[in-house]
């Protein structure tokens, strides 16, 4: 909406998607500033239903209030049943970015374009159960893969090994399908698990426990960019 979204995403290097899913949520500005000053390159925004996940976060309200209020790129993970009808009110809302889930309840192609219609990126999201290969059909749908390093549902769970090997066969059947994509990894991400997707040809990193944690948000996202 307020960025380039297109120049975000392309280009060399590794881009960070800070999540604030663990983020002091009742203090959403002070914690929005944060990230705006740590030199970031976009907001994580997690939204779950209670029906895909068990918990509920915030839904298209709260990105709307949030959205005159950064110039972040708002990169909006859809975890939940049926995005379908949610779709247009998150664009709305003020998201830049769309990523659905590949198991949702929903005709994931018609999602897609109905995502691309709308002016948004398109993103699309794998949980660590489901076999890589059901993302190979819509590749060429998608601006972003969203590979899942944990269960979706909750911020600081241990990262899924596993999920370096979905990485790379994304990269491959992408190369062979001749489809430019950004490959992102969300869950569990640090300055050890970062060095792994990056090797495995991760382009966009998701964190949330790491960086808020951090004393030096700004050091540690320079950290995961140059150590990387
Ligand atoms: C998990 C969410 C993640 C989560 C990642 O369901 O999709 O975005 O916030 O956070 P950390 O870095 O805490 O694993
Ligand atoms: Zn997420």
């Amino acid at each position: 909406m307020f960025i380039n979204v297109k120049m975000v995403l392309g280009g060399e290097g590794l881009r960070i998607s800070a999540s604030i899913l663990n983020a002091d949520l009742a203090n959403l500005e002070k914690e929005l500033l944060r990230v705006e000053a740590s030199g970031a390159d976009m907001l994580h925004l997690d939204v779950m239903d209670g029906v895909f996940t068990e918990s509920i976060t915030f839904g298209d309200y709260v990105i709307k209030k949030l959205r005159p209020r950064s110039r972040l790129l708002f990169d909006t993970h859809l975890m939940v049943k049926d995005p379908t009808k949610l779709i247009p009110l998150f664009a709305k809302a003020g998201a830049d970015m769309l990523t659905i889930h590949v198991e949702s309840d929903c005709d994931v192609a018609a999602c897609l374009k109905l995502i691309r219609s709308l002016g948004l990126r398109v993103g699309l999201s794998l949980n660590p159960g489901t076999p890589v290969e059901k993302l190979f059909p819509y590749l060429p749908l998608c601006d972003l893969i969203l590979i899942m390093s944990v269960e979706p549902g909750a911020g600081g769970q241990p990262f899924l090994v596993s999920s370096c090997d979905k990485i790379k066969a994304v990269r491959i059947e992408a190369d062979r399908q001749k489809v430019l994509l950004d490959v992102s990894v969300d869950g569990g991400i640090n300055l050890e698990t970062a060095e792994l997707v990056r090797k495995a040809g991760a382009s966009v990193l998701v964190t949330g426990t790491f960086l808020l944690r951090a004393d030096d948000m700004a050091n540690s996202v320079r950290q995961l960019k140059m150590d990387n």
